[in-house]
């Protein structure tokens, strides 16, 4: 039995040395150790021998087993850190590749003119607020004070998807909504997009873009209003800016005005782009009308605000150096690339 035992053990030991995958050294393993294995069948042999011989051969045996694991162990880990070096010189990376090029995208020139704006509000403490652009008529006409027999309530004017529904034409309804779902104080702004009936040229578009602006509390006054527009047009256009009031009138605040700015360009000495006017018109404002206040279950004797609604895409060209409002539409990158 020794010289069997012997044998197993140097044969092993031959053929573990020479394994070349872990694969084989695993099936070495079972063959030698395992339940079936060569040493475990001359193990069961231990029976017939006698009681002298029998603890001999048990630790001889026992021997020839740790030693056989010893040597796959170690086999196993070299074979293991050349299978990883292999596949670390297999995987060599060619830096002279050339690289993928990374395209930045830009934001369009109404998303930054939007952000800005939105930044000198928030600045001031205001929130924003979203409204549906397919609208109710009574939130985008009714509710603020129009009269059945306004003109912007016209089917010229004006996309209707129904009697009751429309696409809203500006963004004034979202006052009533914000009113509706909030007690005063409140501070929004509420940026977004509205339609009209309009033919495509140079200066219209169906599609356009507004910010509507929003503060009723306790004692606010037309004061407040001329404050916040000049700090606002000082911020946007520069703070030489000076803000003039025409009164006007809308439906929907009284008393109305609409506000220009100086030019941006030439600072209000006269030059092409305000046609030697000096100041440009940029938006609608005045104090929410007393109805309009009621509409929204709010007492105009104890609450008063003010509103106003600036046109986004005209401010967005006259800051880019657009003359042409289709271009802002066709969303030619080689174009919207430049801003
Ligand atoms: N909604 C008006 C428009 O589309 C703009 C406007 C004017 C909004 C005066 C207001 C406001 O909130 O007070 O022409």
């Amino acid at each position: 039995m020794k010289q069997k035992i012997e044998a197993i053990q140097e044969k092993a030991f031959g053929l573990i040395k020479e394994a070349a995958t872990l694969k084989d050294l695993e099936d070495l393993r079972v063959g030698i150790l395992g339940k079936k294995g060569d040493l475990t069948l001359v193990l069961r042999e231990m029976g017939k021998l006698s009681a002298e011989e029998r603890p001999l051969m048990g630790k001889l045996a026992n021997q020839a087993r740790n030693d056989i694991e010893n040597l796959l162990e170690e086999v196993a880990l070299n074979l293991k850190q050349k299978e990883k070096s292999d596949k670390i010189n297999r995987e060599v990376i060619d830096i002279t590749v050339p690289g993928k090029k990374f395209v930045l995208g830009k934001k369009h020139p109404i998303t930054q003119t939007t952000q800005k704006i939105e930044e000198i509000f928030l600045g001031l403490g205001y929130e924003i607020a979203e409204g549906p652009e397919i609208e109710t008529v009574y939130h985008n006409f009714d509710a603020l004070n129009a009269p059945e027999e306004h003109p912007s309530r016209d089917e010229q004017d004006t996309f209707y998807i129904n009697e009751k529904v429309c696409l809203r034409t500006q963004t004034s309804p979202v006052q009533i909504r914000v009113m509706h779902n909030q007690k005063p104080p409140i501070k929004i702004i509420c940026p977004g997009r509205v339609y009209r009936s309009d033919d495509v040229d140079a200066t219209h578009s169906p599609v356009f873009h507004q910010v509507e602006g929003l503060v009723v509390d306790k004692g606010v006054t037309m004061g407040d209003l001329v404050g916040t527009l000049k700090l606002v047009a000082k911020s946007l256009f520069g703070e030489k800016t000076e803000i003039r009031l025409r009164p006007h009138h809308f439906p929907f605040t009284e008393p109305s005005a609409e506000v220009d700015v100086t030019c941006w360009t030439c600072g209000g000495v006269g030059c092409k782009v305000c046609k030697n006017e000096c100041w440009v018109e940029i938006l609608g404002a005045g104090m929410v009308h007393p109805n309009v206040l009621r509409n929204c279950n709010l007492d105009p004797d104890i609450y008063s605000g003010f509103a106003f609604g600036m046109g986004i895409d005209r401010v967005a060209m006259s800051q880019s150096g657009i003359n042409d409002m289709r271009l802002l539409f066709e969303n030619d990158l080689r174009f919207l690339k430049q801003f």
